[in-house]
């Protein structure tokens, strides 16, 4: 966390963005930022489409009513964007110029762990930044829980109760891919909830007839008539499987081990849509508010977590190391939780 020299005296001007893939209870963080901004007498300028837009100059003056009524909306109300021109040097040089001609005196980035890369390249040209964690994968370092993930969960879960009821109707075998391209919290949390056959996630090696076949031999042998397996969409891509590149393929390797055909649903982008569930807009609101408070008072270069339940705030070189690993208590919680053929029997 910087509190040097270069510490802003007074905070009169503000950015904020949204960059990466959004996530629900990003606008509740957008008008946190602008509301306590507005609170300190500091002006907040909105910037559109994430980096694109602040090398590109797109940008307004936000106020406190334009703020209104959007807690509750999903997506993002300032757009977003994945920018390939801020992965070059000139393009960051764009961008710090476009900052020194707004006179912003900090910029707020909510994103995820690739937002937050490019708030550390601004900060070492001198931006003072704070980043905002937000996105549903869950997968930032420093920070326990991240803006976007409990929605995801509870709008995945929703979806794999519905198929549910007709594919346990039908008694037939479900495979769900929810996202996550390199985690598997989303996928774990959700088949926890669903009680799923089986979970596969991306951090574990993957054996096709321990983890996918076997839960399925043993859920029937006593007496399910339906399988939900949940795949985080990133085993699929690793290739966890030889031979296997989408959940398609799995689905039809394993109509060939057990001769049943399962139904393959993509929840896809449905997933990162829909209003912010209780936990996202609050804990994206005491975020938004902190990064304000942290800026107002002389801290920047920093990332807003939490931990342990409480808000942090850690220096952002220090952050982006910090690695967060899917809990595999919990995974080996889902299996012992499963109807099972009893110890003595196996
Ligand atoms: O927001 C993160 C994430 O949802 C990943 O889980 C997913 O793979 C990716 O974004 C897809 O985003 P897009 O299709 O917008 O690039």
């Amino acid at each position: 966390m910087s509190e040097n020299e270069n510490s802003p005296k007074t905070l009169r001007r503000i950015g904020v963005l949204t960059s990466g893939g959004d996530a629900p209870g990003m606008n509740a963080a957008v008008r946190a930022v602008v509301r306590e901004a507005l609170t300190n007498d500091v002006e907040c300028v909105g910037i559109r489409r994430g980096y694109n837009g602040l090398i590109r100059g797109d940008y307004y003056l936000m106020h406190g009513q334009e703020v209104s009524h959007i807690l509750s909306r999903g997506g993002t109300v300032l757009y977003t964007a994945r920018s390939d021109e801020f992965m070059t040097p000139e393009g960051r040089q764009k961008a710090v110029d476009v900052c020194r001609f707004l006179g912003l005196d900090g910029l707020v980035t909510i994103g995820g762990d690739g937002t937050f890369r490019g708030a550390l390249e601004l900060s070492r040209l001198g931006v003072p930044v704070v980043g905002v964690p937000a996105t549903i994968d869950n997968d930032v370092g420093c920070s326990n829980y991240t803006i976007g993930f409990d929605t995801a969960c509870n709008t995945a879960i929703e979806c794999v109760d519905r198929l549910r009821d007709t594919m346990s109707s039908h008694e037939r075998c479900s495979i769900v891919e929810v996202m996550g391209r390199r985690a598997g919290f989303l996928a774990l949390y959700v088949g926890i909830s669903v009680g799923a056959t089986a979970v596969l996630i991306p951090e574990r090696d993957l054996d096709f007839e321990k983890d996918v076949i076997e839960p399925i031999r043993e859920a029937k042998f006593v007496g399910n008539t339906h399988f939900m397996l949940v795949v985080a969409e990133g085993v699929c891509m690793d290739e966890k499987f030889p031979g296997v590149h989408t959940v398609f393929d799995l689905g039809n390797k394993i109509q060939r081990e057990i001769g049943m055909k399962p139904t393959v649903t993509v929840l896809g982008h449905l997933q990162r849509g829909g209003k912010p569930t209780a936990r996202d807009r609050e804990t994206a609101s005491r975020m938004g508010y902190r990064a304000v408070k942290a800026l107002a008072e002389g801290r920047y270069n920093l990332i807003i977590g939490t931990q342990k339940g409480k808000i942090e705030e850690i220096p952002i070189e220090e952050a982006l190391e910090m690695k967060k690993t899917v809990q595999m208590e919990r995974y080996y919680m889902l299996h012992d939780l499963q109807n099972r053929v009893p110890r003595n029997l196996r």
